[in-house]
């Protein structure tokens, strides 16, 4: 993804790059492989730091983690003040801020920058989300927004300053977190379709071919249809059904998870996402648990083409859901670390070069210019209607889906959720209740204000008391 990104800026008009990596062997195979570039090779970090004009600006892109640190220091102690040193890995958005804490007294700007598009937009143009200081960006932006996609509908370069310091990882982490929810909704669809009506992936693959042309157009429907068309040039099986089903993970879709606990806002889509996925890698558990019963009988939906429209807009909804939740994310996060993030913005900069680039990304900006302290995404007029459209579908889905025995997690979740989000009046007052039998937590009332407890050991009359602290 480096030397692509390299590639990239190196094809603007008057950009010249110097390039390193720690093994020199990469570096001149890079420069020999690409001469329209015009790479300056550098063979050491003082080479490198020499070959770069002033003020200097670095993109590190390596592993995230420890080698970060290792690259950052070595730059760190080489760059003058009013440099810039760009982390454009997957890091962890605490390290991030951790980083410019410790950057900052010397002068140099570092900006954790979130950036996705893989490979390929890597090189042709990715969704870049950097942080760190407004100043820095001032020299930063134009760069960036060089290389970076540009949307269909107004040629809009997709970058802009997310926040100070971890803003922009954090964002990009929670990119990865929604790009968790819409794969893993896709893979449901793709399954509950093949399991309910026998068609093959050829077949499926054809049908994601057709979604892909109207409001579900995306960039992870329109490879998932070539996935499935893909043949095993071995045994000539479907390539799908060759390939483990044991999901990898590199740890963002779980960070995005353990952080909304943290925040306490509801990602119930991400978590099952990134859930399913780790069931999936439970082999020996998965091995033992094979023989447990399941519902009598095989499984053909009656109306197939009626069965798949109904996928088709369960699909839908539950993908506004995990975005949804993905916004909510994002704003209990800028609340938390003082990020002015504008949503608005973010939706922006994810309608192209991103992997979770979509059409419905344009409704999501349309949604917060109209109201940009919209409660949640999926209350926005656009949404709410799409989701009444599609409610009915969404249950008949999912019902079909635990009838048949077929696991639905991300379907179904998020259905939970939209009624959760819906419903006039939650159980969670019998919890309270329950957590103030036991543990006098204390409760309100719905009638007045204050704070009550009821003595259960006593004789069970309510006192007005003061909020447990815990
Ligand atoms: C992107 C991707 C990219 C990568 C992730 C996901 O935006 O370009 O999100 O960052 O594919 O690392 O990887 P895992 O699925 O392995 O967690």
């Amino acid at each position: 993804m480096g030397s692509n990104l390299a590639r990239n800026l190196a094809s603007r008009e008057g950009n010249t790059v110097a390039v390193f990596n720690r093994s020199p062997e990469r570096t001149r195979t890079l420069v020999t492989e690409h001469p329209e570039a015009g790479f300056v090779a550098a063979e050491s970090y003082d080479e490198f730091v020499a070959s770069l004009a002033t003020p200097r600006t670095a993109i590190i892109m390596v592993q995230a983690g420890r080698g970060t640190d290792a690259v950052i220091s070595e730059l760190v102690s080489r760059f003058e003040p009013g440099d810039i040193i760009v982390d454009g890995g997957n890091a962890n958005f605490h390290d991030t801020i951790r980083r410019e804490g410790e950057i900052s007294p010397t002068g140099i700007h570092f900006v954790g920058t979130g950036i996705s598009g893989g490979e390929e937009g890597a090189l042709n143009g990715p969704s870049i989300m950097p942080g760190g200081t407004a100043e820095s960006y001032e020299t930063l932006g134009p760069i960036l927004e060089t290389i970076a996609a540009r949307a269909p509908e107004d040629g809009a370069p997709c970058v802009t300053h997310v926040g100070t310091d971890g803003a922009g990882h954090f964002v990009k982490m929670v990119h990865n977190g929604i790009e968790y929810a819409d794969m893993q909704l896709i893979a449901e669809a793709y399954d509950l379709i093949r399991q309910g009506t026998g068609k093959t992936p050829a077949e499926i693959a054809d049908i994601f071919a057709e979604w892909n042309t109207g409001e579900l157009e995306s960039y992870l429907i329109e490879i998932t249809a070539e996935v499935l068309r893909q043949v095993d040039a071995e045994t000539g099986a479907p390539l799908v059904d060759v390939i483990l089903d044991s999901a990898g993970a590199k740890g963002t879709g779980a960070w995005t998870v353990q952080n909304a606990l943290d925040l306490g806002v509801p990602v119930s889509g991400i978590a099952e996402a990134v859930f399913a996925r780790s069931l999936s890698s439970q082999r020996a558990q998965r091995e033992a648990a094979a023989s447990l019963p399941g519902p009598d009988g095989g499984w053909a939906v009656a109306d197939a083409d009626a069965f798949i429209e109904d996928v088709r807009q369960a699909l839908y909804a539950s993908k506004i859901i995990a975005y949804s939740q993905g916004f909510d994310e994002i704003i209990a996060g800028a609340a938390q670390f003082g990020w002015d993030v504008k949503k608005g913005d973010i939706a922006r900069i994810w309608r192209a070069g991103c992997i979770i680039r979509a059409r419905f990304l344009n409704r999501i900006a349309d949604a917060y210019a109209e109201d940009p302290e919209l409660l949640a995404l999926v209350v926005a007029p656009y949404f709410r209607d799409a989701v009444a459209g599609a409610q009915q579908a969404w249950r008949r889905v999912v019902v079909a889906a635990a009838q048949a025995g077929i696991p639905a997690p991300a379907f179904s979740s998020s259905l939970a959720y939209y009624d959760g989000l819906r419903a006039e009046r939650l159980p969670a007052a019998l919890v309270q209740g329950q957590r103030d039998f036991f543990g006098a937590h204390t409760y309100q009332r719905v009638d007045k204000p204050g704070v009550f407890h009821t003595l259960w050991s006593g004789d069970r009359s309510e006192i007005e008391t003061t909020p447990s602290s815990h």
